[in-house]
């Protein structure tokens, strides 16, 4: 497991999105057993959730780990994106000292209850890529009435800490990453357990539908045993969330 901890990456510069630049690399050498990663510094046509786009300008990080996924321990899979969240957040918080960062279930990192960072998941043959987006020096405008934006290096310029870079940002994702996912040690209870723990649980939340967004409020409540969100209405009711992307 500690190969896994020292970081592959590599450094690309546009590209049209890093999820593709990994494939390419995987057709390229498709026996290739050892995790590795694709740092870019812009992407033409970098993709979010839902087939949504993903704004890409220089400076922020965009970064795809790509890993067998014999390396990921069955019953770890469904969590996957819960993982890689926390992974992020605790990248961020360790090279901004004094940040708090929380996570917004199922993939977003969020800093005073904006958007800093979120992530996707696919799946390509015997692998999966878990892309990464992070802003770091823009926050690019949202364009579909979502959480309003922030980065990294706004909050370590108001913390008056030293400015971050994707580089730095995505080696320390990276080692977060793999000392969790790797570690068939480490089980769904207790990752569980600590994204409830790092949820910001005051953020108003509402469904994505395919039209906009559901007028209903919720908030967070808990998480089951699944990693499945379990929210809480205005009048006291809770339902299960499953696979919902919520604004
Ligand atoms: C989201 O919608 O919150 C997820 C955004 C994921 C963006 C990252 S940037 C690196 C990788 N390449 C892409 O095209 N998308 C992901």
């Amino acid at each position: 497991m500690s190969a896994f901890l020292t970081p592959k990456i590599h450094l690309v510069g546009d590209v049209s999105s890093t999820m593709d630049v990994v494939r390419e690399m995987l057709a390229a050498s498709p026996s290739d057993t050892e995790p590795f990663a694709v740092l870019a510094e812009s992407q033409s046509s970098g993709r979010g959730t839902t087939g949504r786009q993903w704004s890409s300008p220089r400076g922020n990080m965009y970064f795809s780990l790509c890993l067998p996924t014999t390396l990921v321990a069955a019953e770890f899979l469904p969590v996957l994106p819960l993982a890689t969240g926390l992974a992020c957040r605790a990248a961020i918080m360790e090279l901004v000292e004094g940040a708090v960062v929380h996570v917004k279930w199922p993939n977003d990192i969020i800093y005073d209850g904006k958007k800093i960072g979120g992530s996707i998941a696919e799946c390509e043959g015997e692998h999966l890529i878990v892309g990464i987006g992070i802003n770091i020096e823009v926050a690019p405008p949202v364009p579909d009435g979502g959480r309003p934006s922030y980065a990294v290096n706004s909050i370590a310029s108001v913390l008056g800490k030293g400015a971050v870079t994707p580089q730095l940002l995505a080696e320390a994702v990276w080692r977060n990453f793999f000392s969790a996912v790797a570690d068939q040690g480490f089980k769904r209870p207790e990752l569980i357990k600590q994204f409830e723990a790092a949820m910001d649980k005051s953020l108003v939340l509402h469904k994505r539908t395919p039209t906009g967004r559901d007028p209903m409020p919720l908030h967070a409540l808990k998480l089951n045993e699944w990693g499945h969100l379990v929210v809480g209405r205005p009048d006291g009711s809770e339902e299960v969330l499953v696979a919902e992307y919520l604004f």
